[in-house]
């Protein structure tokens, strides 16, 4: 009996004190989110869903919510100047400003993570309208970047209070984007163990996986990466460092670009990536290509999978295997002018990792593009 009160008490103390549902949302802050919102439709082909501007109350600011099957974009731009959304595209760029997570209860949710450290960014407040009723707090994270914590059950409408259904006549095909896998953070020097510390407990995260420089380097440059995960697996936040190398490592090149620590990429699942990439890559976006001889040894790295390798090899999708099944994964190239973020389409046939086997291959044609810009 005694053995089994054990188990108890390690049970309890691991009990999943801050329960994450998923992804929520992703909130942009853009210089013109009617254009950007535009573009991921047409891009993209996520679907009108809201809008919050003058029109619906909110004077400072406009926003724009697109969807996919479970992925929520929303685009927010400034009206004026000196605001904070202004302030924040002035000195990062376009980037991700918001990564929204679903919870239960969102009042519990910023008492857990305030008391054990985490700075509050928004007390929780219950925002209301006849659809119902949404609760959001949120802390923040590394650089300007926060974490909302949502909580929907007692809501019925199409996004939540402050915005209305937002019809077009414009709703061009999804492209079968499905979720967002995972979603990585860059940081400074040396911040990558205070981050992970952050996540662990604050958030009740754990450390699932590290790559270190000897990992992840190439001939000229390095970085270092922990991957983050919550107690059920839902939400995943990779955290990058640079590492010294030879040259300038991708990490400072965004660092530098973004103007400090942010979101690097936001991984998009899908569960067939052949067809999604043609499809993205017909409408426009453009992807990392790693040399052709990637290929001829890729089966004899990575024994059977299901797909013909001619298409990957068209498209330029990559492989990787761990001990549970392999991925597919793909990477975007920056998707604005600044360096800074891109996408990754993942589609998993198992695997749980991230694709170290590619890491070489994949950073090598980074530090090309980086080449080009004159930032290696
Ligand atoms: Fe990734």
């Amino acid at each position: 009996m005694g053995t089994v009160t054990q188990n108890n008490i390690v049970r309890n103390e691991r009990a999943d004190f801050l329960p994450l549902q998923g992804t929520d949302y992703v909130e942009f802050y853009v210089g013109n989110a009617k254009q950007a919102a535009h573009f991921y439709k047409t891009a993209f082909g996520f679907q009108s869903l809201a809008y919050a501007g003058p029109e619906t109350g909110v004077k400072d600011r406009a926003s724009y919510a697109v969807r996919q099957n479970k992925l929520t974009f929303v685009f927010t731009t400034p009206l004026r100047s000196q605001n904070e959304v202004a302030d924040h595209i002035y000195k990062h760029g376009d980037g991700v400003k918001i990564l929204a997570l679903k919870v239960e209860d969102a009042f519990d949710a910023w008492e857990q993570t305030t008391t054990r450290g985490g700075k509050s960014y928004m007390e929780p407040v219950t925002l209301k309208d006849e659809s119902g009723e949404v609760v959001i707090s949120g802390i923040h994270t590394y650089g300007e970047t926060v974490h909302l914590f949502i909580e929907r059950k007692s809501y019925t409408g199409v996004f939540m209070p402050g915005y209305r259904k937002w019809d077009s006549l414009y709703n061009p095909v999804q492209t079968g984007l499905l979720y967002v896998d995972h979603c990585v953070g860059n940081v400074g020097w040396n911040q990558m163990n205070p981050w992970v510390r952050f996540y662990e407990e604050v958030m009740g995260f754990r450390n699932i996986l590290t790559f270190d420089d000897t990992d992840i380097s190439t001939e000229y440059s390095a970085l270092m990466s922990k991957v983050m995960s919550n107690g059920n697996g839902f939400v995943k936040f990779p955290i990058n460092e640079p590492a010294e190398g030879k040259k300038k490592s991708q990490i400072e090149e965004y660092l530098d670009y973004y103007d400090g620590e942010g979101c690097q990429h936001v991984a998009l699942a899908t569960e067939n990536i052949v067809q999604t990439v043609t499809d993205l890559q017909s409408r426009g976006i453009e992807f990392l290509k790693v040399p052709t001889s990637y290929y001829d040894e890729l089966i004899e790295r990575v024994g059977h999978i299901d797909e013909d390798l001619a298409p990957l090899k068209e498209l330029g999708i990559l492989v990787d295997r761990d001990e549970e099944g392999y991925l597919l994964q793909i990477f975007t190239k920056p998707i604005e002018d600044r360096p800074t973020l891109f996408f990754e389409i993942i589609q998993r046939k198992g695997a749980k990792s991230f694709g170290k086997g590619n890491f070489k291959a994949l950073f090598e044609a980074i530090e090309r593009e980086q080449d080009l810009r004159g930032n290696l």
